[in-house]
């Protein structure tokens, strides 16, 4: 899961997938990242521990580190919150299939609308952004499990 600080977005929806895939039994590796350094080694913000934490999950755990291209070898799925995530994404890309394992998160609820998660850090909004990450992670465990 990859957004720009990898502090407020990913890191809601790595704790959401984690939950939802663990509660099926699933042994799945999720990770989050984001694509600036900008909070490399930070708790994520309040906010999304704040709003996880009423949905029940702990993020506390967590910490902000940057996405790498080491990353395309470690993961089958690379899933990005908005457009400008997922072209950095791309250009760190390897192989045409590194690049096929990206995608945009919420193609998953809604296939081929290239829809961007918003990015709360400004504007707030994380209980709707939780929603919505909530609903593709589903997706994502019909899709292949
Ligand atoms: P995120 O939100 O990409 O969802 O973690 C942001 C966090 C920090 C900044 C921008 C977006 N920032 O500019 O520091």
């Amino acid at each position: 899961m990859v957004c720009l600080g990898n502090i407020c977005r990913s890191p809601l929806a790595e704790g959401i997938l984690k939950e939802q895939s663990e509660d099926l039994g699933l042994e799945w590796t999720v990770d989050s990242a984001g694509t600036s350094g900008f909070h490399i080694g930070e708790l994520p913000d309040r906010r999304s521990i704040e709003v996880a934490k009423n949905h029940g999950i702990d993020l506390s755990e967590q910490r902000s580190r940057k996405f790498d291209s080491s990353d395309f070898s470690k993961f089958d799925l690379i899933l990005t919150m908005d457009s400008s995530n997922y072209r950095d994404v791309i250009a760190l890309a390897n192989s045409e299939n590194d690049k096929e394992k990206v995608d945009l998160l919420l193609n998953y609820a809604y296939p081929r609308e290239n829809r961007n998660v918003p990015d709360p850090y400004y504007e707030g909004g994380f209980e709707s952004v939780y929603e919505m990450i909530s609903e593709s992670c589903q997706k994502i465990i019909d899709a292949h499990r």
